[in-house]
């Protein structure tokens, strides 16, 4: 096992019905900015019982942060915070809106004039900075923003993640019933995404982690038995909460602490959001088959567990073991309604330069556990996406 510091300060309240328990992790004389995204939370009635709980506090509502959250409506929210004198924030959405809290919360405390730094400069989790306390209320299971300490943000054409333990959440409310309402298509992102941080951090090099490599194979599991029932059931409590919880453990730190990680298939599916607006959960279902088939030699020893444990795959060659574990992988994406191919989204050839030269931009030309991913083999995965 590597050497690992392992550190989650974010408590979690969990269950149907707590939101009137938010007063009691938020000081009583704080000034809080209640952030949310496009409307949702008002057009379901979270923000009311929000709003309800916290009304003996100072308020302020941001909305409008969108999806991919951009920059610039962040910084709109900044400004706001620093002339009125926030001093908590909450955010109330999904990954968006809780990535777009954290890069408010710390732009907000940041000195310089150019806090677009923050994603494009060397800003890293060693950086000195500091940052508005924050809380999230989670509308949609998918990212695990919840409870760590990293946020993407999209700044010109490219999406720039971020990440410093001074934007954990010092708390997050997990009430599943609140996500009954997501329509199905992003229930699919949430589950494909939650699958794919698992693989991130699990389909890299075995360095004997046995509790994390179990754990990461429960997660896939408890996904591939609940996704497709919590699409169809999207009211039957358990289902619902499995999900929730699987995605919180999914990318909280735990499953990746001591062990290798790739993202790899997370940067490649950036450029794809960046450029083509397709969903996040979407570009990672593209991506990671064919990166596992390019990469299959690196990653035989763990293909070859996961082909076993996962989806008890036990004959044949070690090629078609892995070809076959691979395969089911993608009827698993298929079922839950989520396609495969950069074509079934209209994306055509021509724009594989693009996307080379997006990662090439970033500095992303060594990307994976081993670091030996360059701009060639990014390419040659895109072309077996296609
Ligand atoms: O904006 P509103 O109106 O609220 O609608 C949202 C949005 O349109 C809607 N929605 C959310 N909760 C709902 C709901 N609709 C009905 N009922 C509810 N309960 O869902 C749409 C998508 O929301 P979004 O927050 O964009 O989705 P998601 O949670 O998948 O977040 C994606 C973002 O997270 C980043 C991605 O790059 C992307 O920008 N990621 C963040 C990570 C992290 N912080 O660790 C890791 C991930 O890998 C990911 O990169
Ligand atoms: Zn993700």
């Amino acid at each position: 096992m590597l050497n690992f510091n392992f550190y989650n300060p974010t408590h979690i309240v969990f269950g149907k019905d707590r939101l009137s328990e938010l007063h009691q992790h938020i000081p009583a004389d704080a000034k809080v900015m209640i952030v949310y995204g496009g409307g949702s939370v008002k057009k379901y009635g979270t923000l009311q019982k929000v709003t309800e709980a916290l009304k003996s506090y100072q308020l302020i509502e941001f909305g409008g942060v969108e999806p991919n959250p951009r920059f610039e409506t962040l910084m709109k929210a900044v400004d706001q915070v620093q002339k009125e004198k926030v001093d908590f924030l909450l955010a109330v959405g999904g990954g968006s809106v809780m990535d777009g809290t954290k890069f408010i919360a710390l732009a907000a405390k940041y000195k310089g004039n150019d806090p677009e730094t923050l994603l494009t400069g060397n800003f890293s989790p060693s950086s000195k900075a500091e940052a508005l306390p924050l809380g999230t209320v989670l509308t949609l299971p998918a990212t695990g923003s919840e409870m760590n300490m990293g946020g993407v943000v999209t700044y010109q054409n490219g999406k720039y993640p971020f990440m410093h333990p001074c934007v954990f959440p010092q708390f997050s409310f997990l009430d599943p019933t609140i996500t009954y309402t997501l329509p199905p298509i992003q229930v699919a992102n949430g589950v494909v995404d939650a699958f794919v941080h698992t693989t991130e951090q699990y389909l890299t090099q075995p360095v004997d982690g046995r509790f994390q490599d179990r754990t990461a194979e429960g997660i896939l599991q408890t996904l591939i038995e609940i996704g497709r029932k919590t699409i169809d059931h999207p009211e039957d409590y358990d289902t619902r909460a499995n999900l929730v919880w699987n995605a919180t453990m999914a990318l909280n730190g735990l499953i990746g602490a001591g062990v290798p990680q790739d993202w790899a298939t997370h940067m490649l599916g950036h450029e794809i959001t960046a450029f083509y607006g397709v969903d996040h959960g979407q570009t990672l279902a593209i991506v990671l088959p064919s990166m596992l088939r390019v990469r299959k030699d690196k990653k035989k020893d763990k293909l070859l567990q996961y082909a076993e444990r996962v989806w008890q795959i036990k004959a044949g060659s070690d090629e078609e073991i892995i070809e076959a574990a691979i395969v089911k992988t993608e009827a698993f994406f298929n079922s839950l309604g989520i396609k495969t191919k950069l074509s079934d989204y209209g994306i055509e050839a021509s724009a594989i330069d693009q996307f080379i030269e997006g990662l090439e931009k970033k500095g992303m030309t060594a990307l994976s556990e081993t670091r030996d991913l360059n701009l060639d083999i990014s390419r040659q995965i895109y072309e077996q996406a296609l």
